[in-house]
């Protein structure tokens, strides 16, 4: 799918070394078709050893020269920065995929310029290891054949599904920051564990390995969980007696003004 293009990946952090990752060792595009940029040399050369044949620079200009893909994977406070120096050096045919949390597709419009084929992506961290959930949307002027190249990168390292951008924030709040949430799920059952006298080691174990395996169920049988959930609730049982106990202290409401606070979060980077 990629094989004619040049992907420069700027700002090659968490999210833009997992996404090399997964291009590279998918086969999509062979590495000497990749440049990473950052400031920080010796982590560009850690990765150039990582990724034999993938080519590094600390300069964005020079990283762009030849790209006919872009993907932005810096922090949203550096975009003013980093786009206000490259906007001049990008040819208007190339594409432009951000991952810039709560950044729309208009405002990367305006700031490449009013024609520029821009794809607005949220990943999230379990990307880092082929399990993450990304949703894309297009801009204004890409065309169906980029929104499958950026799909591709992001399906090299995950499910990755393609909403209208009105739908972007509230995927931010949901999967792009999910992750923190089941975090502290687990963290939380860890405890729970200790407090019941389990080794802290074992209860981490258990409680991780039961996130895992609840997320592979609903997954693989694609059952609804309320089902699932009735499987494990014998009647008058343990299950039931811990569900009853989490409706009391309203975790659904919990989440869901959770993902409600994040999504308006979002919106709100937009406007800064
Ligand atoms: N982490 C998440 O859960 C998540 C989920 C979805 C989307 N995102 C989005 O992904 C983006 C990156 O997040 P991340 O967690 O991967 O952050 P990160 O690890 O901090 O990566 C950003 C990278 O940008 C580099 N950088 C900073 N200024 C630069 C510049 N002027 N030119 C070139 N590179 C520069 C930094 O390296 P140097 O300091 O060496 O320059 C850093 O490695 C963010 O926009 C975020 O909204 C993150």
């Amino acid at each position: 799918m990629l094989s004619d293009e040049t992907v420069a990946v700027i700002g090659a952090g968490n999210i833009g070394r997992a996404l090399i990752g997964g291009m590279i060792g998918s086969d999509l595009i062979a590495p000497e078709h990749v440049i990473a940029t950052r400031r920080t040399a010796s982590a560009l050369d850690a990765m150039a050893d990582e990724f034999p044949g993938l080519r590094t620079t600390t300069d964005n200009i020079e990283a762009v020269q030849d790209a006919s893909i872009i993907l932005l994977t810096i922090k949203p406070q550096s975009r003013a920065e980093v786009i206000t120096n490259l906007r001049d050096h990008v040819e208007r045919d190339v594409l432009v995929i951000s991952v810039l949390a709560g950044i729309t597709s208009e405002r990367l419009q305006l700031d490449f310029g009013q024609d520029q084929p821009v794809i607005r992506a949220m990943p999230n961290t379990p990307a880092l290891v082929d399990a993450g959930a990304t949703a894309l949307s297009a801009g204004t002027y890409a065309t169906e054949a980029h929104v499958d190249k950026a799909q591709s990168i992001f399906a090299a390292v995950g499910d990755a599904v393609v909403v209208s951008e009105e739908y972007m924030d509230a995927v931010t709040g949901l999967s792009g920051s999910g992750p923190a949430y089941v975090y502290m799920f687990i963290e939380a059952l860890t405890d729970a564990g200790v407090k019941q006298g389990l080794s802290r080691a074992d209860a981490a174990d258990l409680a991780a390995q039961t996130v895992y395996g609840a997320a592979k169920l609903a997954i693989d049988t694609g059952k609804h969980p309320a089902l699932l959930r009735d499987e494990v609730t014998t009647p008058g049982g343990t299950a039931i007696a811990a569900v009853s106990a989490l409706e009391e202290h309203g975790l659904r409401t919990m989440l869901i003004n959770a993902v409600g606070t994040a999504t308006q979060r979002s919106k709100e980077l937009n406007e800064e």
